[in-house]
This record gives C-alpha cells, structure tokens and sequence, in this order.
C-alpha cells in the first residue's frame, strides 16, 4: 500500500514538474566521430582518405527538430581538426560553428564535444571538415533533421531515405591540392565523381576495371526520399536517374513546391531531397548519374559519377549509354531557369506548426545592402589569394568573439566594407559590422570565371533573385517578395549575381564563405558580427566549459577550468544545471516519502 501511495505521488511531482517543457521536448542524441586517414582507392589509385569512424563517407547524423546535440570528436589525424555543420543555425551559440574565425582547432590527438541545439530545424544538410581543404579527402557526412510528429510533412511518409553525397574528386589528397594552391596554381581539372565515397560503375570503357560502385537496393512501387549534397571541391554537378522522375521536396529545411524534374543541378555545398517512386518495369537496373555541369567535354573527359539502382525484381544489369545530360552548357542564359523554378511551399509547416510562408520577407524594409564582389585569384605579395570586395581573408590566431570576452585588442578589424572599393587587394583579418535585427539585402556578384556556391552560417536567407550582368537598383523590382526559397547555400554564376535577403537575429560572429574550397582556401570569405547591444535575454551564450583557447589566448589552454564563462553571456547549460537540481529534488522527496 505505502509503495503504491509513494509511486501515485512520485508520478503526480513527475507529471508537474516535467510537463511537456523541459522533458519530452528536447531529448539528447550522442554521437562519437573518431577521424582518422585510411588508404581506399574510390578511382582506383590507392590514396589517404579522411574517415568517420572508420567509414567513408562518415555515418549519418539523425536528429528531430529541437534536439539537443553531442558529438564528441576525437581528432586522429596530424593536423588541426574543426568539424562544421553549414545549415544549422546554432542560436545565439556560434561557439559551436566549427570554422577557424569562432573556433581555435582540436589539436591532433586531442577531442572536443560539440554540443548544439538544433531549435526549430528540420532538413538535410551534411557536415564536413573546415580547415584547409581537407574536405578535399573526406571527413563529411550527412545530417537529418526529422520533423516532430506533432507536425506533418506536406508529403506520404517515404518508404525509406537514400543519402548520396556526390563530388568531384582528386587523386591527390588535400595536403598536395594544398601544395598545389600555395605555389600559385589553379587546382586544375578533378579526376573524376564519387557518389558516397565510391567511383563510377563500369558504363564504358574509360572506367577502369575494378573499379567499387555504389549500389542503391530498392523494391518496385515504394517511393524514397533521396537526400543528395554536393559535398565536392569545386565543381557543380548534374544530378539524374535514369527513367526516373525527380519530385524535388526540400532543401536545405524548407519544403519547396513539389515539381518533377528529369535532372537536376547541384551545386558545391547544397543539399536537395526528391523523392523518387520506383514506377518502372524493372527490365533492367539504372544508372545513377552525378556529372560535371558547365565543362567543356572534349576537355573535361573524366569519368562521370554513375551509381546503379537495383530493385529487387531487377531483371539484368544496366546497359547502354547514361541518361543525357542537359545540353545546355553553351547556353548560359538557360542555366538560370531551373534554379528560379525552386521556390517554398508557403503554405506547407516547417520546423513549426505556422505556414512556411507566414513570414512576410518581402514587406519588410531593408536596412543595409551589402554588396560582395569577387574577382578571379590575384597576386598579393607574391602570393595567389582570391578576394571578396578587394579584401582576401586571414584567419585571426585568436578567434574573434574568443578575442572580444577575453579583451584580446587587435585580433581582428572590423572594417569590411559593404561595396567593392577601388583601391588594391589587400590581406586582412577584416570583418562585417552588421546590425543586430537588421533586415539586410546581399548582393553576390560573381566577376570570377567559375560558378561559385555562397553560404552563410547562422541564418538562412530568401533568395529573391539572379540575373546576369552587374546588379543595379533596378533589379529590385524583379525580386520575388513572394515564395523565395529560403536557403543558406546559394549559386552565383560567372558574370551574375545573385540577391538574397536576411533577418539578423541571431548574435554571434557568422562566416560568410564560398563553398568552392580552392577560393575559399584563397580568402574568399569574410565572418559578420552581430551582437544585440541590449541586455535583454537574447544575447549570446557564453563560451563552453570545454572552449579551446589558441593564439593570443593560448596560455589559458592549461588551467582551463578557472577561465569557463566568466562574461555576462548566459550559457545553456545553466538550464540543464536546473533541470538536474529540480531531479534531485524530486529524488530527495521520493526517499523522504
Ligand atoms: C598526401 O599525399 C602526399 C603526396 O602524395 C604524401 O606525401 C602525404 O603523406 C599524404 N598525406 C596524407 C595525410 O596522407
Ligand atoms: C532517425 O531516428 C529516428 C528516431 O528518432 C528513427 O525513426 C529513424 O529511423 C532514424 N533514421 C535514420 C536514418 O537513422
Ligand atoms: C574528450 O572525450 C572524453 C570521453 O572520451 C570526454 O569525457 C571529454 O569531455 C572530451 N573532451 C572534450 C574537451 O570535449
Ligand atoms: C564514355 O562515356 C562518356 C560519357 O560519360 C563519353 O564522353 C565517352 O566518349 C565514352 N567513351 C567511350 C570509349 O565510349
Ligand atoms: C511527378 O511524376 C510522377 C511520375 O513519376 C507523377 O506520378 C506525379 O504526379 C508528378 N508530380 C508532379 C507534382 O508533377
Ligand atoms: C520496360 O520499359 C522500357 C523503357 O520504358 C521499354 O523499352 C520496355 O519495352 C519495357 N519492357 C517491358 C517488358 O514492358
Ligand atoms: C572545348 O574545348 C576544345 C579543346 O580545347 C576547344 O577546341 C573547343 O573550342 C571548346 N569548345 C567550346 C564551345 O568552348
Ligand atoms: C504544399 O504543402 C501542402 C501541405 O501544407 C501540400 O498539401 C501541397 O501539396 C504542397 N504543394 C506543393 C505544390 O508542393
Ligand atoms: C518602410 O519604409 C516606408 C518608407 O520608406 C515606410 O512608409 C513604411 O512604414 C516602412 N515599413 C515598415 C514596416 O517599417
Ligand atoms: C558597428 O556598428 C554599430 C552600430 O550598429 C556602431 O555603434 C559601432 O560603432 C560600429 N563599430 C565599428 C567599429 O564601426
Ligand atoms: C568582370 O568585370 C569586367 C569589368 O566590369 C567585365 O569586363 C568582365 O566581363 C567581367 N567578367 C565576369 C566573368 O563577370
């Protein structure tokens, strides 16, 4: 009897304290990512790969919307490791960003735990190493955010998710491309396309034999969601399966207008999903194709990614030639057509119940215009570097908002300018000052010869518009205030630009890059710094417990334990150390009953 009476009371408290807010909203998914190099040989010349516990590519990171995140990552390799995660926005905690202008690197054979919350989020993105190029080797893998129940999907369920991390790749690892970049050449051509971390199937001849293909094992009349990034160097990609439809759904954790496409551009550093109904006759298997968009053929001539698609009724191998690809390279006037048919389903839920397209972007006045121009690399004292309005980054040795709660002068400027200025190149460590709630409209004007990918870390933006030519006021009137696709990896085609539209609400000091690495290994990137003046709730989280400290700050790295937080910054984990007090209180009670 006094059992039962102390569980009916213990339950009551439970129910009380842990009503829906603290305990069934938010549970925690852990992870370990050990990266280490191993030899694998994807286009058949044995080389050193970046792995994830010992796959390449690395093992999926599944989370649902408002999940807390933990992924301690073990650095094996002999260099500087930091791990980002492009698409989710890390609120008010940039700390967990993972590029080198918020964060100092986890040293080789040290670890450090991420830990992030991934607040009204939902989507498919995929993580990579940040440094250096060596994305160039591996190290990425795919990231799903699941919506929660509570909220549907404006699709049927899909009988089952596909990830495929498509790439351009090179033979050589990311510390000879690195060789390559500092003795002022371009990378010059890739050797071919991986589709998860493998090399074509043996279509034709050029394929050498041997070759380890990747097959994707499905039953007829199911229908899957194919998650496909571009997780390459450089080099836009082309995306089809042959006899299949492409119903695109989502990018980048918005749900776009479902529309059916026979192939589809995917460009360094996007994630698109498509679902895909396996409605045909199953005669025989087929291709899977990732090809190089916007290279000249009789130049590029390089194996094609080519993957195969076997249903379980499949009657033969796939045979003939590949699916065709757009023809369209010479045409560039065409090339913007389908990125302008990618638009969001105002009406479909997102992350929350509320409509996609309940937040009216386009009546709301833009406060800044920032316009971001790059040019084809230069020659800055003897070195090749690429610029963004004139300026080539440097990474500061001191991380920047590290450098600001630590009073650390002169880490960095924070002078970048908001137009292209007419003076020489220069190097430096200069950063935007943006506004807090300011509603800005960047520009991306490409005067580079190459389409380049942009992105932005924290925020997402509208992509109201791209045209070709060089952007004037006028182009305004074109934007569409209506159903742009809000994203955070954005095309820029050569001798374009591209407009996109963003609401700065989440402080902290946000990279914006060039997804392309050989530019951005250059210096194509700058970071912006938003930071709410007032004391209100909605500043920053103070850095973690667990911050590496480097550079000027380096001497704390040794007695760390007296230097964590330490600001007027709040930090999250303040309402864990709640949450366990209230525990123990309902444990204290419970034995006292
Ligand atoms: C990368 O390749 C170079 C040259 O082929 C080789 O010397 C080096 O050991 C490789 N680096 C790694 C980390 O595998
Ligand atoms: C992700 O986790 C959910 C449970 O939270 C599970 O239902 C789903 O199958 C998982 N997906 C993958 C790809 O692991
Ligand atoms: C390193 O990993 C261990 C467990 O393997 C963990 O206890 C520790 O907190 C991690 N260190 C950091 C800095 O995250
Ligand atoms: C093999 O296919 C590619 C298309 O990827 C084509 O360009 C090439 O000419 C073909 N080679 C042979 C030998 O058929
Ligand atoms: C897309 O194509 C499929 C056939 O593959 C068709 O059943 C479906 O109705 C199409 N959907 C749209 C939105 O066009
Ligand atoms: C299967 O489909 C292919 C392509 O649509 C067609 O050429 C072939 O005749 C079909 N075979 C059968 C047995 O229906
Ligand atoms: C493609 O490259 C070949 C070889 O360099 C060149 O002759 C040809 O003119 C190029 N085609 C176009 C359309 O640029
Ligand atoms: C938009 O989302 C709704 C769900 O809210 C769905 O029923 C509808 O089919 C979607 N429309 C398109 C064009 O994707
Ligand atoms: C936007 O600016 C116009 C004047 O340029 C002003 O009349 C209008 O009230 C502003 N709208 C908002 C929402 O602030
Ligand atoms: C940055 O912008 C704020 C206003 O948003 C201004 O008060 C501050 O002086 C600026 N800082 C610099 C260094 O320009
Ligand atoms: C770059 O700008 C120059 C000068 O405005 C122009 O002549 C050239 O065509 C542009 N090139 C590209 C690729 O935009």
């Amino acid at each position: 009897m006094a059992l039962l009476l102390r569980s009916f009371l213990l339950g009551l408290i439970c129910i009380a304290l842990f009503s829906s807010r603290c305990f069934g909203a938010d549970p925690t998914v852990s992870y370990d990512y050990k990266l280490t190099y191993i030899t694998a040989s994807p286009l058949g010349v044995p080389q050193q790969v970046i792995a994830v516990n010992g796959q390449f590519p690395g093992p999926v990171l599944n989370a649902t919307t408002n999940y807390n995140v933990v992924v301690n990552v073990i650095n094996e390799l002999d260099e500087g490791l930091l791990i980002t995660w492009p698409g989710i926005q890390m609120r008010r905690d940039s700390w967990q960003d993972g590029v080198r202008g918020t964060t100092c690197p986890i040293r080789p054979k040290k670890n450090f735990t991420y830990n992030f919350q991934v607040k009204d989020q939902i989507g498919s993105y995929f993580y990579y190493p940040s440094l250096n190029l060596q994305r160039a080797s591996g190290g990425f893998g795919p990231v799903i955010i699941n919506n929660r129940d509570v909220i549907s999907i404006p699709f049927a369920q899909p009988d089952g998710d596909i990830n495929l991390l498509i790439g351009d790749w090179y033979t050589q690892n990311h510390t000879a491309l690195r060789t390559t970049l500092d003795s002022g050449n371009e990378l010059g051509m890739p050797d071919g396309v991986l589709i998860n971390g493998k090399g074509p199937f043996k279509y034709n001849s050029s394929v050498p034999d041997g070759i380890k293909y990747e097959t994707l094992n499905v039953d007829p009349g199911k229908t899957y969601r194919f998650r496909v990034h571009n997780v390459g160097t450089s080099t836009s990609l082309n995306f089809r399966i042959q006899g299949h439809n492409l119903l695109l759904v989502e990018t980048e954790g918005r749900y776009t207008s479902q529309q059916n496409y026979t192939s589809f551009d995917i460009h360094v550093g996007q994630s698109y999903s498509f679902l895909v109904t396996m409605d045909q006759n199953a005669t025989s298997d087929y291709y899977v194709v990732a090809s190089a968009r916007y290279v000249n053929e009789t130049v590029w001539q390089r194996v094609t990614g080519v993957a195969i698609l076997h249903y379980s009724n499949s009657q033969g191998p796939a045979a003939g030639p590949l699916p065709e690809a757009p023809n369209d390279i010479y045409n560039q006037w065409s090339a913007l057509n389908q990125a302008k048919t990618i638009r969001q389903n105002t009406s479909a839920s997102g992350a929350r119940p509320n409509p996609q397209g309940s937040f009216h972007y386009g009546q709301i006045n833009i406060t800044n215009t920032y316009i971001l121009r790059s040019l084809p690399p230069v020659s800055i004292n003897g070195k090749m570097r690429a610029t963004l309005n004139g300026i080539s980054f440097r990474n500061p040795d001191t991380p920047i908002r590290l450098a600001d709660v630590h009073k650390v002068k002169g880490a960095y400027k924070l002078d970048f300018p908001s137009q292209p200025m007419n003076r020489p190149p220069v190097v430096d460590t200069s950063v935007l000052n943006a506004t807090y709630k300011g509603f800005v409209e960047i520009i991306l004007q490409n005067n580079d010869t190459r389409l380049q990918s942009f992105h932005m870390d924290g925020y997402s933006f509208f992509v109201v518009g791209m045209d070709w030519g060089i952007w004037s006021e006028s182009n305004r009137n074109g934007y569409n205030n209506w159903d742009a696709i809000s994203r955070s990896t954005v095309e820029v085609h050569p001798g374009a630009w591209t407009a996109v539209l963003a609401s700065l609400d989440n402080a902290g000091v946000w990279n914006l890059r060039v997804e392309n690495l050989d530019r951005w290994y250059l210096g194509q990137e700058t970071y912006m710094k938003i930071v709410n003046p007032e004391e209100n709730g909605e500043t920053e989280f103070a850095p973690p417990d667990n911050v590496v400290f480097c550079g000027q700050l380096q001497n704390l790295e040794k007695d760390k334990k007296s230097n964590a937080g330490g600001s007027t910054m709040a930090r999250r984990s303040n309402v864990l150390v709640s949450l366990a007090m209230a525990l123990s209180a309902v444990f204290f009670y419970c034995i006292l009953v």
